[in-house]
């Protein structure tokens, strides 16, 4: 993780940015970029909102307003450490509530939102302000042989003078953490102009908050609080999609206990004089050891972390974990420990994010679409995961005539020597410096990629071929699976083994269904005039599908247009017709 961290630094002192990204990047820039809104404490007595201009910042990470994935984590996970996080009642006053806090300390950023109740999330200027909030906070005072004293950053507002009773409405504004029902924003997708539009509007729409990107962190930092009780140095880290720039409002929160930064690790023991070293218990494997940290740690949620609820162990998977739900952010969490390959793939779909923004919108409208027709699930199982999905689209892009994004191996050939990356064996090296990135000057529109990635997939030779980023190319399949997709790092692996026959004919079938809808006229025109509620483009694709009850793609080919597309179309000539009455 050391050597994680060192790349990345290296990788900000010599971010540059390439020509493509002054077009309109919408993923993280909404996310984890926002102007800070600052709340100054005037002298001792009233406080007073105000969006205030940001101190300045060490900009040496930044480049025309981007920061390099490290920089936006180490920021997040700071501000994380200076905040609390509060459940107030619903009719708290928010004008008394933030002068009660102040007191301890100038509050720089704060928002409410809903999860079995009302929270406030609350960053403070300074940790001490959080120490001095903390040093007040009282245990609560019941029957004490029935409560573990713990103290946490999670807490209970309880005084009732902060409680407006006079007002049955609290009017305070609620952030939200998830998203509008597919169904309903297929009614919002129809009044776009073009499929284009409705691809930008959709991840908008869809993905992560500055605020849910806070609250991500703010667990994380929480969460560390607890494994601090083993491991004082250690810290937690968001990876997956709560990072790579692909995370839809909602998707679970996968969590990595680092302890690489634990301090005199490879340290060189002086070659003469005295000195200590700490004596320490030895496991099996790096395995048993990881399994061991997670087994303590694990118990030590369970058994006493606040709002840690369901928590399972899962200590034999292929990556050990920690699952659980917690309940004030409402995040499902998965808690891993030595996972570093995992954090290299997060950084490397980052990286393919920020290259070109058609990327992150192709990536979300597939993961929505997919999602809307249950091609994945949030239960695992035997679909295809939005991991896969994600490598797909990231292939489809590099097999364009005119490539979008560069092979894994083009951009390892790029790297220097500071990105130098092994672990575990796997050669995880790839270029940190964006401007090294040459794009070919590929003009293709959303739509056209859309409708070219349903095309690509209903035709793929998924019984013998594999998918390979890495070089860009597919290639013999080297084991038996239905769907078979190259982990990028770990190359022996099959990123999509747990998908089975029947879910990769549904996936087909809906890529066959999807691209023959967009290649129909009809579907592709806004229409509905001025109420422009008839779905039309993305919002088509988007409606429940007939596929379902296919059986094998043999099947599928034989009748490509379904009674749905028929019917589908029938309505849409309708509504097309001039009214007679
Ligand atoms: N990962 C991996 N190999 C896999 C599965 C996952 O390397 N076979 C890594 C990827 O970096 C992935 C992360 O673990 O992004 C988290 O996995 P998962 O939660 O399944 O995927 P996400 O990308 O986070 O997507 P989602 O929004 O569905 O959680
Ligand atoms: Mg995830």
């Amino acid at each position: 993780m050391r050597l994680f961290a060192s790349i990345l630094t290296a990788m900000a002192s010599s971010f540059a940015v390439c020509r493509l990204h002054m077009r309109g990047r919408v993923g993280l820039l909404k996310s984890l970029q926002k102007p800070d809104t600052f709340l100054q404490r005037s002298i001792g007595t009233d406080i007073v909102a105000a969006q205030a201009e940001a101190p300045p910042r060490d900009r040496s990470d930044e480049k025309d307003g981007y920061k390099f994935l490290h920089a936006l984590q180490v920021e997040r996970q700071e501000q994380a450490e200076r905040s609390v996080l509060i459940n107030c009642h619903s009719r708290t006053n928010e004008k008394k509530f933030l002068k009660y806090l102040s007191k301890h300390g100038d509050i720089k950023k704060y928002f409410f939102y809903e999860s079995y109740g009302l929270y406030a999330v609350v960053e403070f200027a300074k940790r001490e302000d959080v120490a001095s909030l903390l040093e007040r906070a009282v245990i609560p005072n019941v029957n004490h042989e029935s409560m573990v004293p713990f103290k946490s950053r999670l807490l209970s507002l309880r005084n009732l003078s902060l409680v407006d009773l006079s007002n049955q409405q609290s009017g305070l504004q609620c952030h939200p953490q998830t998203t509008i029902p597919i169904n309903e924003f297929i009614k919002r997708l129809s009044k776009e102009e073009s499929i284009d539009q409705q691809m930008t509007s959709l991840t908008e729409a869809y993905q992560l908050t500055e605020e849910n990107s806070r609250l991500r962190f703010l667990v994380c930092s929480l969460l560390k609080d607890i494994a601090a009780a083993y491991f004082p140095e250690c810290t937690i880290k968001p990876f997956g999609s709560s990072v790579n720039g692909f995370g839809k409002l909602g998707c679970d929160l996968d969590m990595f206990l680092d302890l690489d930064g634990i301090s005199g690790r490879n340290v060189k023991m002086p070659k003469s004089g005295l000195s200590l070293e700490y004596q320490m218990k030895r496991a099996n494997s790096e395995r048993a050891v990881t399994q061991s940290i997670l087994s303590v740690i694990g118990e030590c949620v369970d058994q006493f972390g606040p709002g840690c609820v369901g928590v399972q162990k899962i200590l034999n998977a292929r990556c050990p974990l920690v699952r659980f739900a917690h309940q004030p952010s409402g995040f499902q969490c998965d808690l891993t420990a030595n996972n570093r390959v995992a954090m290299k793939s997060t950084e490397l779909l980052y990286l393919y994010g920020e290259l070109d923004p058609r990327v992150r919108s192709l990536v979300f409208t597939v993961r929505c679409w997919a999602r809307a027709h249950g091609v994945t699930s949030s239960i695992p199982g035997a679909w295809i995961s939005n991991f896969s999905l994600t490598v797909m689209v990231l292939f489809f892009l590099q097999k364009r005539s005119i490539p979008i994004i560069p092979t894994l191996d083009h951009l390892r050939d790029l790297a220097g020597p500071a990105d130098k990356s092994v672990i575990e064996g796997n050669d995880c090296t790839f270029v940190s410096d964006f401007s090294k990135i040459q794009l070919k000057s590929n003009t293709e529109t959303l739509e056209q990629l859309l409708c070219e990635f349903f095309e690509f997939y209903a035709t793929f030779p998924f019984s013998r071929m594999s998918l390979n980023i890495r070089k860009g190319k597919e290639q013999n399949k080297p084991e038996v699976a239905p769907l078979h997709i190259q982990n990028p790092f770990e190359t022996s692996l099959n990123v999509s083994k747990n998908v089975n026959a029947t879910q990769l004919d549904r996936f087909v079938a809906l890529c066959q269904e999807s691209s023959w809808l967009l290649q129909q006229g009809e579907t592709n025109i806004p229409r509905g005039g001025a109420s422009m509620t008839a779905a039309w483009g993305l919002a088509t694709l988007l409606l429940p599908s007939q596929v379902a009850g296919i059986k094998s793609r043999k099947k599928r080919k034989l009748e490509p247009a379904s009674e749905r597309i028929k019917g589908l179309l029938e309505s849409l000539k309708n509504k097309n017709q001039p009214k007679t009455s």
